[in-house]
């Protein structure tokens, strides 16, 4: 059974306030703060240059206005692209952040956090290792620690390895019959599961082994206090004030 210290909170803005404005940008993370929420989550990968930044898909397409491969593109490049436009014009100049502009907000709004290392196809071991390089670096002792999340394996081990101090949060889309296997190898405090996949007996199970319980992505209000009656500890949302008035901090 793990020894959990993480205090977790039942409501992350899923990738800042993603139903109101653009995923993955400091835009997002004000909004998530503004409609209340303590925690967010985002995506970090690396540029082709190895600087960490924040994205989610594996190509800039929907999220910027340009096209491509987010791998192939230095930060510099990247940088110049327009990453909220595409959201409303009110967003026009937002930026994909580096991984410190993020890191710099979140301690300035005392914003906890949940960091999902997402890497590009192929870079999964680099963006681990250059991440949480940073993050060592950068995000202040003294402040609260963040949850480090993947659905990557090799990336949860390298955490397990290089920043053991750091709680890891097992990420699953499916509900794999190993979980516990998955999970007790990586030393997780959390395990993170997709809303489709959550029936009462799961959440039970992962609860009576002693972990954490997140789940994503709920944005319905009725479903995220289901969720919660069945002892699930926290709801990833694109609507944190709708869900926080749902089922409270
Ligand atoms: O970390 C929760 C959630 O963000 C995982 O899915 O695809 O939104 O990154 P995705
Ligand atoms: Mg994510």
């Amino acid at each position: 059974m793990p020894k959990r210290t993480l205090s977790l909170p039942r409501v992350i803005g899923h990738r800042g306030a993603a139903e109101a404005a653009p995923e993955n940008t400091l835009a997002s993370f004000r909004e998530a703060k503004r409609q209340g929420a303590a925690w967010v989550e985002f995506d970090a990968k690396l540029s082709a240059d190895n600087r960490a930044f924040l994205l989610h898909d594996d190509n800039i397409d929907r999220t910027s206005n340009a096209a491509g491969a987010a791998r192939a593109l230095t930060y510099d490049e990247l940088r110049v692209l327009d990453a909220g436009s595409w959201r409303g014009p009110q967003f026009a100049g937002e930026k994909m952040p580096l991984l410190a502009e993020a890191l710099a907000l979140f301690a300035q709004e005392d914003l906890q956090f949940n960091l999902e290392l997402k890497p590009c196809p192929g870079r999964a071991r680099d963006t681990a290792k250059i991440v949480l390089d940073e993050l060592a670096h950068l995000w202040p002792a003294a402040k609260p620690k963040p949850l480090i999340s993947s659905f990557v394996l090799e990336c949860l081990e390298i955490a397990r390895d290089q920043a053991p101090e750091l709680p890891r949060g097992l990420l699953l889309e499916d509900h794999p019959v190993n979980w516990l296997d998955l999970a007790q190898n990586l030393k997780a405090d959390t395990v993170n599961i997709w809303d489709q996949a959550a029936t009462p007996e799961w959440v039970a199970e992962i609860k009576a082994e002693g972990y954490g319980l997140l789940v994503y992505t709920v944005n319905d209000a009725a479903r995220a206090r289901q969720l919660i009656d069945w002892g699930v500890d926290g709801i990833f949302t694109d609507a944190p004030a709708r869900i926080l008035a749902a089922v409270g901090q």
